[in-house]
């Protein structure tokens, strides 16, 4: 498997190095960066993502200009760009709620940067019905923003971005006004103009579904810092921490004590009598006694009546409840060790549920889906309001 993290082989069009934000008032000072180190490819769909508050709209306004960091070089396309102002930088920015002028047309809302610009009338009409073919729109052209749906007045505030051909945009949650169908059609929409446009676009996001859909590469931030970065599948299949894991898709956590190591594989006693198997490397540096977390996906996990074949790792409990959703049905099992779990059941058959509530049951699955995560970092103060100095 490539190395995660490692940007793709073009230009580099975004550096953040060491970039921290701190704003300071008379009630305290707030961290909302700490530390963000990212080298973003020229032409990447790259996303931001992680919860409220985590830092994505101020690293995204700093890339953009709106503000600048506290600490840290920030380059576009080479050069560091720290204190140059917004309209002089290659990027622009679709911000989290679209203001479009209510008075004008489609064609004078997208118009509208370019003629203050002093673009000459031509090229400014050119270029406009170019950016409304783009997002699909050059039949609405002369209707205002109220005659539009929202996903069409979106497609305006994209539009309105591109007509200046900015080498990258940065799109700040910009689906999230939308209803769940027409969020789901504009994130195809969204690819395909990144593909026809082939210009960086710097997506953020809170909805995990929606970054690990359209990203190239992704972050997952944590108050201020990335978690992990990686391609969407190296990010689900790999997390690294319990955030992460517990961030993206569903996760099952087991705690365990170290009991034996084999080569570098460790085994590790979770329950009563139970003992789940670490593949090598992954458990790289632990030691006997020492307690590890590990997560485990719930797709990941067979349940059967009795014990697995041997190879696999294993865990005996009581099935909590069933709960059948057409493709897949979903068991939650007590385990004997105290874990609550989730297991995932594909439904490829019609046949009966393969175990019922309140049946004692194995869970098992492959040692390599057993993935160690990092030792949680201590934890830090509230980043709220730390003393004002
Ligand atoms: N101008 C400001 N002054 C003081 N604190 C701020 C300012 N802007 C942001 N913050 C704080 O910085 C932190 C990060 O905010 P930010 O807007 O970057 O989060 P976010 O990840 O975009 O969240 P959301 O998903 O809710 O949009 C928050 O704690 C926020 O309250
Ligand atoms: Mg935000």
């Amino acid at each position: 498997m490539p190395e995660p993290t490692t940007a793709p082989a073009t230009v580099p069009a975004i550096d953040l190095v060491g970039v921290a934000k701190r704003f300071v008032s008379r009630r305290g000072t707030v961290t909302a960066v700490e530390r963000v180190d990212l080298t973003i490819g020229e032409g990447e769909f790259f996303s931001l993502l992680g919860p409220s508050g985590c830092g994505k709209t101020t690293t995204l306004r700093m890339i953009g200009g709106f503000e600048e960091p506290t600490e840290g070089q920030i380059l576009l396309y080479g050069s560091d760009v720290v204190g140059v102002p917004p309209n002089h930088r290659d990027v622009n920015m679709v911000f989290q709620s679209y203001a479009l002028f209510p008075h004008m047309t489609v064609f004078e809302n997208v118009a509208f940067g370019l003629k203050r610009k002093g673009v000459d009338k031509a090229e400014a009409t050119r270029r406009v019905n170019e950016a409304l073919e783009l997002v699909q729109l050059d039949e609405k052209s002369s209707r205002r923003p109220r005659e539009l749906s929202g996903g069409q007045q979106q497609r305006v505030a994209l539009a309105r971005a591109l007509v200046n051909r900015p080498r990258a945009l940065l799109l700040d949650e910009p689906l999230a006004a939308l209803d769940l169908k027409l969020r789901q059609a504009m994130q195809l929409e969204l690819k395909r103009i990144q593909r026809e446009v082939g210009i960086t676009f710097i997506f953020v996001t809170h909805d995990q579904n929606e970054a690990l859909t359209m990203s190239d590469r992704l972050v997952v931030m944590n108050a201020g810092r990335i978690e992990q970065l990686g391609s969407p599948r190296e990010v689900y299949e790999r997390p690294r921490t319990r955030f992460v894991a517990g961030f993206i898709g569903t996760s099952n956590l087991l705690t365990g004590i170290v009991r034996s190591l084999d080569g570098s594989a460790a085994v590790l006693e979770v329950g009563a009598d139970e003992s789940v198997v670490v593949p090598e490397g992954a458990a790289a540096g632990a030691r006997p006694g020492q307690s590890l977390d590990l997560t485990v996906r719930p797709e990941k996990m067979r349940i059967t009546a009795g014990p697995p074949d041997a190879g696999w790792c294993a865990l005996r409990g009581r099935v909590t409840e069933v709960v059948y959703l057409g493709t897949s049905t979903q068991y939650a099992v007590d385990a004997l060790g105290g874990s609550e779990l989730l297991v995932f059941s594909q439904n490829a058959s019609d046949a009966e549920d393969i175990a019922s509530r309140g049946q004692d049951v194995w869970l098992s699955w492959r040692p390599e889906h057993s993935l160690a995560l990092e030792p949680e970092p201590a934890p830090v103060a509230e980043p709220e309001l730390e003393a004002a100095s």
